[in-house]
């Protein structure tokens, strides 16, 4: 007899909500990284060429909150899921958190901020000292730049194509700590829930995404995932 164990599809978006309990700032409301800023003035290709100085001691700080810290428990829980469900994360963040709690499948729509990329010859690595010395540069003399994704920049194409094709293929796709203002990430539940994918949303207010789900919990990260840590166990076949 052909037996076989179908493990659920999970399609889990997140945004900087889910790190905000390991203690990085979210981007958007009070204490959000965009209050004070004007985000045109540190994250955009056209302020890097005015003053790379200027956009690298932002990223320097960044770099310094984030080397800090450690994944929380919505990290853990997803990265624990792996063995349980099919299970692919689509992050907006560029921390690294997820990986670093042991997640490996992740789309990083944003790019990550450990990582270089030469504006020159577009060489990509990874240095956790660029720091040292500002603005740092490539083997070949150019100008090194974060490896991520600026306003007014296109996303990263292999990327861009795994999130589409992953929100088109999802039993279950949640969206977890993003305020869903920013595209294209913010269409990838809609776009879920028109393939037929149930919508869970874990959020502390509600959001453009709490409009559209299933079921929305609003809680934090953590004691949300673990609420429906609990509640899908007991959909798993035993
Ligand atoms: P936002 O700062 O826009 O939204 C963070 C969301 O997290 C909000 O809806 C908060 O209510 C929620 N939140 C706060 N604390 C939380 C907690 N403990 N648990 C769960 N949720 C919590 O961040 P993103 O949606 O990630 O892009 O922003 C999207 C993009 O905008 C970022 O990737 C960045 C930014 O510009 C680039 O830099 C390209």
């Amino acid at each position: 007899m052909l037996e076989f164990y179908y493990k659920m599809r999970i399609t889990v978006l997140t945004g900087a909500g889910i790190s905000a309990e390991s203690g990085i700032p979210t981007f958007r409301g009070e204490d959000g990284l965009w209050e004070g800023f004007k985000a045109e003035e540190l994250a955009t290709p056209e302020a890097f060429e005015r003053d790379p100085i200027k956009v690298w001691e932002w990223y320097c700080w960044r770099r310094e909150v984030i080397g800090k810290v450690k994944p929380n428990e919505a990290h853990k829980i997803l990265a624990n899921w792996q063995g349980k469900y099919d299970l692919w994360i689509i992050t907006q963040n560029v921390d690294g958190l997820h990986q670093k709690a042991g997640s490996k499948k992740v789309v990083e729509l944003h790019g990550n901020i450990w990582r270089l990329r030469c504006s020159k010859c577009g060489r990509v690595w990874e240095d956790r000292e660029a720091c040292r010395k500002i603005p740092p540069r490539c083997s070949c003399g150019g100008l090194a730049r974060p490896d991520v994704v600026w306003f007014g920049e296109a996303l990263p194409e292999w990327a861009l194509r795994k999130s589409y094709e992953l929100a088109g293929a999802s039993d279950i796709f949640i969206a977890v700590g993003t305020s869903g203002i920013v595209q294209p990430a913010a269409n990838l539940p809609s776009i879920a829930k028109s393939f037929g994918a149930k919508i869970y949303v874990i959020n502390p207010e509600p959001t453009i995404h709490s409009e559209i789900a299933d079921i929305f919990i609003q809680d934090k990260a953590s004691t949300g995932l673990r609420r429906l840590d609990e509640a899908l166990q007991d959909k798993r076949p035993s």
